[in-house]
């Protein structure tokens, strides 16, 4: 019921007042994306937490000029593995084990299976699904959010190519997926903040096969 309340409070602010968002609440919100599941665990995505104002402005003039992303607190940005290498999976795997106490070899058959599934299929397919995962960590950053009160626009309003490259991603095997602006709605101004939340009604969004 709790987490049902927060979602209906929570909405894509369109505008927010500027105030700062504590940290703990912050680390709450980005531990909720920490701990999301992902295929076969790889967590194929990183966070950049970014409050330089600077850094804000230049993102804002590649995103459609969306003004929470000045007005944010923080501004998340979710960025995807460019591509599946088995080298990556290894290092997953290693740390699995390793923090399970298991023997160094225990995932060998697994992770051979699972590059055998990967390495066929093309670097944008792996992309593509790296990203879904970063989705999920998405979802559940914006139900932490809303449980912690802050608000926070989920945003695929932006020129990928151009965040990639005032980040540096393609440095570093990453692709911007998805950004998350968290502050605090400017409830005078903002023209969506009294409007009805509106979806598909549950009798067209459930089939119950039984
Ligand atoms: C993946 C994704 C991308 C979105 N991109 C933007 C965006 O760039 N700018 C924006 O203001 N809202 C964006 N939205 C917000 C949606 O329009 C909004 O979530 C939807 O209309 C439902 O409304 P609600 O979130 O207020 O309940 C995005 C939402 C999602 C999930």
């Amino acid at each position: 019921m709790e987490l049902l309340k927060s979602l209906e409070w929570r909405y894509a602010t369109k505008k927010m007042n500027g105030n700062i968002v504590p940290q703990e609440k912050v680390d709450y919100i980005i531990e909720a994306a920490r701990l999301a599941p992902s295929s076969s665990g790889l967590q194929p995505y990183q966070i950049f937490v970014i409050t330089d104002k600077e850094l804000l402005t230049k993102i804002q003039a590649i995103a459609f000029n969306q003004s929470q992303i000045t007005e944010c607190s923080h501004l998340l940005v979710f960025a995807a593995w460019d591509g599946y290498s088995l080298e990556k999976i290894e290092k997953v795997f290693a740390r699995t084990v390793a923090e399970r106490g298991l023997p160094a070899n225990t995932m060998d058959d697994y992770k051979q299976r699972l590059w055998g599934m990967y390495e066929p299929l093309s670097q944008e397919w792996h992309a593509t699904h790296a990203a879904k995962q970063a989705y999920i960590a998405l979802g559940l950053a914006m139900a932490a959010a809303a449980e912690q009160k802050v608000d926070a626009t989920p945003m695929e309003g932006f020129v990928a190519p151009e965040l990639d490259k005032i980040l540096g991603l393609e440095a570093l095997g990453l692709k911007s997926a998805v950004i998350l602006p968290l502050g605090y709605r400017d409830e005078a101004h903002d023209w969506l903040v009294n409007l009805k939340k509106v979806r598909t009604p549950k009798e067209v969004f459930v089939t119950e096969i039984k």
